[in-house]
């Protein structure tokens, strides 16, 4: 052998253990999503965060002919590379290989997982109507249908809200799980007699349900679901159930065992739906961000997942009891774990309730005022809508939708005639700020952090800039003052947004609906207090 080759299988034999090495390292060095989806075809992003001091090199893309890596966002915001092209055309499971060098200049490869396939269990955010905040324990066959109708009445239907989801406490109270079922006395025609009633109103309405991974579930009511995953679960299937709500009360074994118990079983029903040309059924986790779902709920099966405790009809809140700057407090800096089909939710939204609702209203102000809370204000129900639909979260209501309102969960209170009031379902039903939700990139928007003055969470001072790639190389903006004394215009850079400085670009301001031409800045309207703008800026 000449010194030559000699060298040239030593380099080999040294990369080769370079790479073995670097393939058996933990993947902690790419604080981001790892288990990317999308449909066939469709447009895809995937930005790669690092920790500080680590960098991308390179992508290994294999056979994955469509995607690219970029670097121009390296200089300016949030500062990371990204994947951005085309999804395979082919349904199958792909992977591509991230090069990273770590802060002792250390070689990395990171394997990301990317599913493509047309059974995807929420390709956007889900759109429903939760039980919970409204009724609490007190629902019934006869309100679910009133929902429906008041749903179909207001153009909510229309406008993309179409999954009924029953919360707990809808079965007969137990705590046997292998007894399991529908209350009677709430649902004399069981549930899947629930969900006919319900396609009759509007074929395209879909019915969720509850459960919890537990001995029992939140309101120790009735039995929950751990051990009893494929049981329960076939139950549901066979009422012609779409979507579950999966809680954590009472649990009985750590949140990722319990949830992959769960997803497992919902992967096995989705399989054989798929075989059959059935809708897939939706798993969203609710362990309410306690054990970073961000980080495994994903890969457990489920397709989002609260990242917060329950929201409450408040303007900031705390983190056990966030309103609606403290729910976006809570996430605004997880915006690298999400992507299509994999969502942090911020729990339902409060607009429509008036300080009129039931569990959503028990605020430390709830107490101090003998019940009575003034409920959001109609720029504070913007902000919320147009957060929730930034953040790409699940958008849920929860607001009593029937002509005469009872207040079931709020006993006593007197209730206002039309409780949904015209600027309630014009802020419901706005259908550019809905399509920046529903968004087919599936995106969470950016905390632009130097670009805000808000970043103290729970405070009620400043800011806050958030910027939201969408699919044809849009960008949603939005600017949320969180204070209650109004704000002059802001203007920010064009190149502090990602885009060119030198190109003039569209700007349509999503709630005053009006377009303009913008070069260099994007300058917004003085802001009232609690208002959020959204611009969407295009070539
Ligand atoms: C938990 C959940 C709520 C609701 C209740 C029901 O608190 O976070 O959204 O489902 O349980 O008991």
């Amino acid at each position: 052998m000449t010194l030559k080759t000699n060298l040239f299988l030593s380099t080999l034999i040294a990369l080769f253990a370079l790479c073995a090495k670097a393939d058996t390292l933990p993947t902690d060095s790419m604080p981001c999503a790892t288990l990317m989806y999308s449909l066939p075809g469709a447009e895809y992003m995937h930005k790669l965060v690092v920790r500080n001091g680590c960098q991308v090199t390179d992508v290994d893309f294999s056979n994955i002919k469509s995607l690219r890596l970029y670097s121009d966002r390296q200089s300016v915001g949030n500062r990371y590379k990204y994947v951005r092209g085309i999804a395979p055309q082919e349904e199958g499971e792909y992977t591509y290989t991230v090069k990273i060098l770590n802060e002792n200049l250390q070689p990395r490869a990171i394997e990301v997982k990317l599913i493509v396939s047309n059974h995807l269990q929420s390709p956007t955010p889900m759109m429903s109507w939760l039980t919970w905040n409204w009724f609490a324990r007190e629902i019934s066959h006869a309100k679910m249908v009133e929902i429906a109708k008041g749903l179909k009445s207001t153009g909510l239907i229309d406008a993309g809200f179409r999954t009924i989801v029953l919360d707990d406490a809808w079965a007969v109270p137990t705590d046997v799980k292998a007894d399991l079922t529908y209350d009677p006395q709430k649902f004399p025609e069981g549930i899947l007699g629930l969900k006919h009633a319900l396609q009759q109103i509007d074929s395209r309405l879909l019915l969720g349900i509850y459960s919890d991974a537990g001995t029992q579930t939140c309101e120790n009511y009735q039995p929950g679901s751990y051990l009893y995953e494929t049981q329960h679960l076939a139950l549901f299937d066979s009422w012609d159930v779409d979507m579950l709500k999966y809680d954590f009360c009472n649990s009985e074994a750590s949140s990722v065992e319990s949830y992959t118990r769960m997803g497992d079983a919902v992967k096995a029903l989705n399989q054989m739906r798929q075989a059959n040309g059935l809708r897939p059924f939706v798993l969203n986790i609710c362990e309410w961000g306690k054990t970073d779902p961000w980080l495994w709920a994903a890969k457990a099966g489920g397709s989002s997942w609260r990242s917060t405790s329950d929201a409450r009809e408040d303007w900031i809140g705390d983190e056990s009891l966030p309103g609606v700057i403290g729910g976006a407090d809570v996430v605004r800096r997880l915006w690298m774990y999400t992507g299509v089909n994999r969502y942090n939710d911020l729990d339902m939204m409060c607009i429509g309730l008036h300080g009129l609702g039931g569990p959503s209203n028990y605020i430390v102000s709830h107490t101090q005022n003998g019940g009575t809370i003034t409920g959001l204000t109609p720029m504070q129900a913007r902000t919320q809508m147009s957060l929730w639909s930034m953040f790409a979260s699940p958008l849920a209501l929860t607001c009593d939708l029937r002509s005469t309102p009872q207040g079931e969960a709020n006993a006593g209170a007197q209730m206002p005639d039309t409780l949904i009031t015209f600027s309630d379902l014009s802020i419901l039903t706005n259908r550019e700020i809905i399509a920046i939700n529903q968004d087919a990139l599936g995106q969470q928007a950016e905390y632009m952090e130097q670009l805000s003055t808000g970043s103290t969470n729970f405070s009620p001072l400043g800011y806050d800039v958030y910027l939201k790639d969408l699919t044809h190389n849009r960008i949603a903006v939005s600017i949320t003052n969180r204070s209650s004394e109004p704000l002059p215009s802001i203007t920010l850079p064009l190149a502090s947004l990602y885009l060119n400085p030198h190109k003039k670009y569209h700007s349509r301001n999503l709630w005053s609906a009006q377009t303009t031409t913008i070069k260099t800045t994007l300058t917004t309207a003085p802001l009232a207090p609690h208002e959020t703008q959204v611009f969407i800026i295009y070539k």
